[in-house]
């Protein structure tokens, strides 16, 4: 894997994943990384990794959907490998508004797909992010595998499974190398503060209302975005072509006891602060409409067959995620404002 193509390196796992390919890992290739800088891709998560790494890293402005551009960018930097994260991802956005979902998700990674098959011969992997939200919903029991037939409930996980899906066709139909990863739902660092984690550490931080879907007893198995980053290195080196891994945290929780931690740690970090006790700034709201109930990942299969297992503690996870955004106000303030976008234009 000598250049390895990776889509939507500039959102929330993306950067941490070219972070940690380039700064923790053996990976000894160069990267480059095409994305479109939608409101979530912000370039500012990768400036150190810029400047510190010029010869191994390349950043394109562009668009999966343009699939001309798609086979020009192949062409031009000898794509060998590519990691596929660029998705529409929040599922209240796919409820309201579809369309980018089905253009990104399905139609893009369709591009994608065309445009490894035209240079099939020097491809040695293709690797495709998804998530255990294909899967549907679980009850009180019971674990997604591997072999768990697909329900995806909302826009955004329909056109996720539609994308697994052409992964697989094209395995089962053109010996395409490709591995699919599906994972349970990442926090940390450079997480957009449209997701749970840190819309609730930012609203509790400033002494805002803490909106909670439902009853907040929905269960979801919270994995740190470092170990998600090691599990998709170990499976692109390591794992078998035309299979599916996957991924979670062994960590499942309910929504309502995530926003509690949340909120006595800050209080616990900001003693003088009179916001607290948060607790107190706990919302009920309307529920989201389709709102899966759980999710639970078996994850023996990578575990068994590639020695990969979560290694960050809820706990510890949490606390340095919370940390993080405390520390990189500038960071929070630039991406609330929608001042980044500014500077994308003036740049990009
Ligand atoms: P994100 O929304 O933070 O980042 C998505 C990135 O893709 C952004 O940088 C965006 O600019 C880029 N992008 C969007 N449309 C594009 C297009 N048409 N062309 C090029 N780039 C485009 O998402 P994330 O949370 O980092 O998720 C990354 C991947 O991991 C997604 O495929 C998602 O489905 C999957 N996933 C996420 C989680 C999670 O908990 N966040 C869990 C499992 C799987
Ligand atoms: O499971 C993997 C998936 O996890 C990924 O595929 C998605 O890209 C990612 O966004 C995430 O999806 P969720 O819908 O589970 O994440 P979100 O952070 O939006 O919501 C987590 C839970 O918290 C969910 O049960 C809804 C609830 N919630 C969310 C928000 C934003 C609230 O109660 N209040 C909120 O304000």
């Amino acid at each position: 894997m000598q250049n390895m193509l990776i889509t939507g390196g500039c959102g929330f796992i993306g950067a941490n994943f070219i972070r940690y390919l380039l700064t923790e890992s053996d990976f000894k290739g160069r990267i480059v990384n095409v994305d479109k800088l939608t409101y979530a891709g912000n370039p500012e998560n990768l400036a150190d990794i810029e400047n510190d790494f010029e010869n191994r890293y390349v950043f394109i402005k562009d668009d999966i959907c343009d699939g001309i551009r798609m086979n020009e960018i192949f062409e031009n930097y000898a794509i060998d490998s590519i990691c596929h994260f660029a998705a529409e991802s929040h599922v209240d956005r796919s409820i309201v508004q579809p369309d980018a979902f089905i253009q990104t998700n399905i139609v893009g990674t369709f591009n994608l797909l065309e445009a490894a098959r035209s240079r099939q011969s020097q491809i040695t992997r293709f690797h495709h992010i998804s998530t255990d939200e294909v899967y549907g919903s679980l009850g009180q029991e019971g674990y997604f595998t591997e072999t768990t037939p697909y329900k995806p409930n909302s826009p955004y996980s329909a056109s996720k499974a539609s994308s697994d899906h052409l992964m697989r066709a094209y395995y089962k139909t053109y010996g395409l190398p490709m591995t699919i990863s599906n994972c349970s739902n990442n926090y940390g660092p450079y997480q957009f503060p449209e997701k749970l984690i840190p819309l609730m550490i930012l609203n509790g931080f400033e002494g805002t209302s803490l909106p909670v879907y439902g009853d907040g007893r929905n269960v979801r198995d919270w994995l740190y975005v470092t170990d998600h980053c090691k599990a998709i290195w170990t499976i692109m080196k390591h794992g078998k072509t035309g299979e599916v891994y996957n991924v979670g945290g062994d960590n499942e929780m309910e929504n309502i006891t995530i926003v509690e931690m949340i909120c006595d740690i800050l209080d616990e970090i900001n003693k003088l602060s009179d916001h607290r006790p948060r607790r107190e700034l706990i919302t009920f709201v309307k529920d989201r409409p389709g709102h899966d109930r759980r999710y639970a990942i078996d994850f023996t299969k990578l575990n068994r067959e590639l020695d990969w297992t979560p290694e960050a503690s809820f706990e510890t996870g949490i606390r340095d995620t919370i940390e993080w955004y405390l520390a990189n106000r500038k960071w929070v303030e630039r991406v609330k404002s929608g001042e980044y976008q500014d500077w994308i234009k003036a740049h990009y």
